[in-house]
């Protein structure tokens, strides 16, 4: 039996830099990737769009099935372009309401499970780096390496303000750190699929830590878990 094809799930809060890591190990180890986040965004968009209220979880959970979202990666930008019915949405999906409405319809059962197999036909050939906030808890519970990230929630809000910023976007840093305490509020309390660590999951505190390092830990736990 030939063996299934290899993930790295990585799990974390907001702001943690879990995109960036996951770009950087896809560059190196030539894997796909997987935003999960993206998903729920894409599908808050598409809600919007559609006049749907964000707590219509069956209308939610019809429109997350017929989703005509794909992901293309752009290597010489180091990002990937989310597409939304044709349409590239990228930039929409970023902002902090994106990712406050995103959190709103991730409660809902029937939207999770709407969005599953969409996840997992992302599981290709040689590899899948997944990012979110239950890749290694329920998604792909069967990864070989799993990885928590965390940081403390300052931290995070700087590293946000900063990568806006740099946008062109405006930002406050108060409202960004208010913003990231509701999240995650949130997103560790719902009771389908909340933010925790996954029991075999590795916990980096990435507080102090560059994006180097962390990179450079992962490939380490890949050679001794996968590559052997
Ligand atoms: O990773 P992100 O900030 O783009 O995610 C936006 C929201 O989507 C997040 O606050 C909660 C939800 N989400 C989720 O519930 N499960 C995931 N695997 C990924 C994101």
């Amino acid at each position: 039996m030939s063996s299934p094809v290899p993930v790295i799930t990585l799990d974390g809060p907001s702001g943690v830099g879990k995109g960036t890591v996951s770009l950087r190990l896809a560059k190196q180890l030539g894997w796909h990737t997987l935003d999960s986040g993206a998903l729920y965004r894409v599908l808050a968009l598409a809600a919007v769009r559609h006049s749907l209220s964000l707590s219509d979880e069956s209308a939610l959970a019809d429109l997350a099935i017929r989703l005509n979202v794909y992901f293309k990666a752009v290597p010489a930008l180091d990002t990937t372009h989310v597409f939304l019915a044709e349409q590239e949405v990228s930039a929409q999906l970023r902002t902090e309401i994106g990712g406050a409405m995103a959190s709103q319809l991730a409660i809902l059962p029937a939207v999770r499970q709407s969005l599953l197999k969409r996840q997992r036909a992302f599981r290709q050939p040689p590899g899948l780096i997944a990012e979110g906030r239950d890749m290694g808890t329920v998604v792909f519970n069967d990864a070989p390496v799993k990885i928590f990230l965390t940081a403390n929630p300052e931290e995070r809000a700087q590293r946000r303000y900063k990568q806006l910023k740099q946008k062109g976007i405006d930002a406050k840093l108060d409202s960004l750190i208010t913003e990231i305490a509701e999240r995650d509020n949130r997103d560790m309390t719902r009771t389908v699929a909340p933010l925790l660590v996954a029991a075999d999951a590795e916990v980096i505190d990435t507080t102090d830590l560059s994006i180097e390092q962390v990179v450079e830990y992962i490939l380490q736990q890949v050679s001794r878990k996968i590559d052997s």
